[in-house]
């Protein structure tokens, strides 16, 4: 991924999308006398139905998109999640005469979820659902579509949802999921925290510090963020506890395996991180400028770890492993994937080989991704976590 300060112009007739979604934004500021929070602003600009950029049709996830995904750069990672599905599904269904299941969450082009049936099928281990819920609308269409070219046969296994449903057992997982929820960022001055608004001021969106309110400073103290000068800028998901919460209501007994790109708390709020980790994504170009393009470019910001932990721990999951995406990718069998696939002519072995160093190497994907597992009524050991589990980090 390339960081650029200057970004290619979109259409325009993406331009003129653009500005619609700007429109509702201008009424919502309008309405909330003359500015509105950035987690509100993020969540439009990501959201706002028929408008924001996961909602509407631009391609998003993929080459032709805005930003690669692990699943979209190899099957092998889903192999790997596959085998500790299995795994979990398995060990459900001796305990209890249940019909352990997916819960596949943010399932972005649907590549994850073909691969997966794909791999349990070979192991004679498919489930008799796999559910996607999904925000996007326009996703869902394509994840059909992936279903449809991929695994056509097992599509009919699949069912969209459009909330969680009331009882689940089995495996919740999501990739990249927590990253793509809205955030509140702070700055702190001196000793006093801010909060950055929106507004719309000379013609165009800009922020807007104003103290923040009672509930996020004491959520920014809280972290206990050791401050060697200010400004210091960062964010944080006030929405953790609310999703723990929906999700604890829903899963009766299993696992949520969560992947995503971010640091334990204690190395999240580092005081040289002090611009925080707020990205967005155009066209394989890394910017910092959010709002720019509103509705054409990917906003997201790294997880901390910790307090999803927290979170998951306050409504009752057991926080069951937490390791690098490498060693989870190694722990649940990515020698085996690779190996099997020794009959490939050697250009897509070559291939594979560097799909594996993409996904696993510290310099790129394998340290910087991190897999964390929650479990309720589930003791049994997580494959994924046997070797290297980091909790102790958390
Ligand atoms: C960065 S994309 C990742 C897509 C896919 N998992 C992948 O790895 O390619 C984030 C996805 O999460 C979805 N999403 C965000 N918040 C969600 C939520 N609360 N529940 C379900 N899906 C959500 C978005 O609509 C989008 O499909």
């Amino acid at each position: 991924m390339n960081h650029s300060q200057s970004l290619p112009e979109p259409a325009k007739d993406a331009l003129a999308h653009s500005e619609k979604l700007i429109a509702r934004i201008r009424e919502e500021i309008a309405a909330n006398d003359g500015a509105i929070t950035f987690r509100r602003y993020m969540e439009m600009a990501l959201y706002e139905p028929a408008l924001g950029y996961y909602v509407a049709g631009t391609h998003k996830i993929g080459a032709q998109g805005d930003f690669v995904t692990a699943p979209e750069i190899s099957p092998l990672f889903s192999q790997c999640i596959a085998q500790q599905c299995q795994d979990v599904i398995q060990t459900l269904q001796q305990d209890n005469e249940t019909n352990a299941c997916i819960l596949e969450l943010g399932a972005g082009s649907g590549k994850m979820a073909a691969d997966i049936l794909l791999t349990l099928e070979k192991q004679n281990a498919l489930p008799a659902h796999y559910y996607i819920l999904d925000l996007s609308p326009d996703l869902k269409q394509r994840q059909k579509e992936t279903l449809e070219n991929k695994a056509p046969h097992l599509i009919q296994l699949v069912t969209w949802l459009t909330q969680l449903p009331e009882k689940f057992e089995g495996v919740i997982i999501g990739n990249e999921v927590l990253d793509a929820m809205p955030v509140d960022v702070f700055t702190f001055l001196k000793d006093k925290v801010f909060e950055h608004h929106v507004i719309w001021h000379d013609n165009k969106l800009i922020e807007q510090l104003q103290p923040a309110s009672d509930a996020l400073t004491a959520n920014v103290k809280a972290l206990n963020i050791p401050l060697e000068a200010t400004p210091y800028t960062s964010e944080i998901n006030p929405n953790l506890n609310g999703w723990f919460k929906a999700l604890a209501n829903c899963l009766d007994k299993g696992v949520i395996l969560l992947a995503d790109y971010g640091y334990p708390q204690k190395e999240y709020y580092l005081a040289e991180r002090n611009k925080g980790t707020l990205i967005c994504h155009y066209q394989h170009l890394v910017n910092e400028a959010p709002l720019l393009y509103s509705g054409l470019q990917d906003i997201t910001a790294n997880v901390d770890f910790t307090s999803v932990a927290e979170a998951a721990d306050s409504v009752g999951f057991d926080v069951s492993g937490f390791t690098s995406q490498a060693s989870f990718l190694s722990n649940s069998g990515l020698e085996k994937y690779f190996m099997q696939t020794l009959d490939l002519t050697p250009d897509d072995q070559y291939k594979l080989a560097q799909q594996v160093r993409t996904l696993s190497l510290p310099s790129e994907m394998g340290e910087r991704f991190k897999f964390i597992a929650l479990t309720k009524d589930y003791k049994k050991l997580l494959l994924g976590f046997k070797e290297n589990d980091q909790r102790y980090r958390l």
